[in-house]
């Protein structure tokens, strides 16, 4: 009898070794790890699954918490916001967790994942805020204030792509989500790539926020066109510029990522509001996740005020 309770404490104690060293300064999830040709490659369960090199650093929960998703999105279930008790950290993590094994918040370690998040985080923030010049917390506390368009004055239907991605009578395409969709055919290729059925049934995505923020991080990680880098690959730099890239003064970083997303939008027209929006989201969110706005780097990584639209190439004969 006593014997046999020793052995049990004696077994407990080696588990609590076992588990303190675990817990190295890495992260506090230990990966399981496999060495395929010569590459490290990690799974670390749920948040980053599936044998990748990009689970083998910190994943996004070890250096962006619950109480940092608050700091940033203060305001957003204030009575006068319009989605209240929608949004949530829990919502963004289960999203984030499809897209880490795919570098998302995983590349390039600690800082650049930090700064990745903010950099998809600042987009959304200014795509969802109802903020405006003097709003208590000031203009920038109010991302994820929205989770659709309010009152939209048309269907967003484009007969153009009634062949793909018809629309379906009597719905409505109108803004939803993290990076608001637009269009029957943006909705159509969201939908056929999360396998969702969002061409009939669009209000999933003002319905469900890890939905949302999957379509959102699905935009992040996913090329527009052919020979056009992702938003993400833009940001860390896996990107490569081309000659005529550089001529036309798109270089990886914040700037890109506008670029990819909204291109003539908002690139290419010098000091524009909604592009100063953004990236004043950007810095402020750098700030409070205690990287500092110091990190987002030189004005011309910034912005993409002076970029040419990517869907443009530079002329190389003088225009005047
Ligand atoms: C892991 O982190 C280190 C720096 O901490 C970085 O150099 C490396 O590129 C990261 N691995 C991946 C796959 O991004
Ligand atoms: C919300 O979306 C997620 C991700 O697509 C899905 O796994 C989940 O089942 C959905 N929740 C509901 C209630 O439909
Ligand atoms: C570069 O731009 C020129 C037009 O200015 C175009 O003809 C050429 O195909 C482009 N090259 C690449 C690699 O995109």
């Amino acid at each position: 009898m006593e014997s046999k309770w020793c052995v049990f404490v004696a077994m407990a104690m080696f588990m609590l070794v076992i588990l303190v060293n675990g817990d190295d300064e890495t992260s506090a999830v230990k990966p399981k790890v496999k060495i395929v040709k010569g590459k490290k490659l990690c799974d670390k369960g749920w948040e980053c699954k599936g044998f990748s090199e990009y689970c083998c650093n910190q994943t996004i929960s070890d250096f962006f918490q619950t109480y940092q998703f608050e700091n940033l999105f203060a305001k957003r279930n204030t009575p006068v916001a319009h989605a209240v008790g929608f949004w949530d950290y829990h919502s963004f993590i289960t999203a984030a967790a499809q897209y880490q094994p795919h570098g998302f918040g995983t590349t390039g370690g600690k800082l650049m994942g930090q700064k990745e998040v903010a950099a998809f985080l600042g987009h959304v923030g200014s795509k969802t805020s109802c903020g405006y010049g003097v709003a208590t917390g000031g203009p920038l506390a109010w991302g994820l204030c929205y989770n659709k368009e309010m009152s939209p004055s048309k269907l967003y239907c484009d007969d153009y792509y009634k062949y793909d991605y018809p629309c379906t009578p009597g719905v409505s395409y109108h803004g939803r989500g993290a990076l608001p969709i637009y269009w029957n055919y943006n909705y159509g290729k969201t939908g056929e790539a999360l396998k969702v059925d969002l061409l009939n049934y669009p209000e999933q995505i003002e319905n469900n926020a890890t939905l949302a923020f999957q379509a959102a991080i699905w935009r992040w990680m996913t090329p527009d066109k052919k020979n056009q880098p992702s938003a993400h690959e833009a940001f860390v730099g896996k990107w490569k510029p081309t000659k005529n890239d550089t001529l036309a003064k798109r270089v990886p970083g914040f700037g890109a990522t506008m670029n990819v997303l909204y291109g003539d939008q908002v690139c290419g027209k010098g000091d524009d509001e909604s592009m100063n929006n953004i990236v004043s989201h950007y810095l402020y969110y750098l700030d409070l996740m205690g990287v500092g706005r110091e990190e987002a780097g030189p004005h011309e990584v910034l912005s993409c005020a002076e970029q040419l639209p990517f869907s443009q190439a530079p002329t190389t004969t003088s225009s005047s």
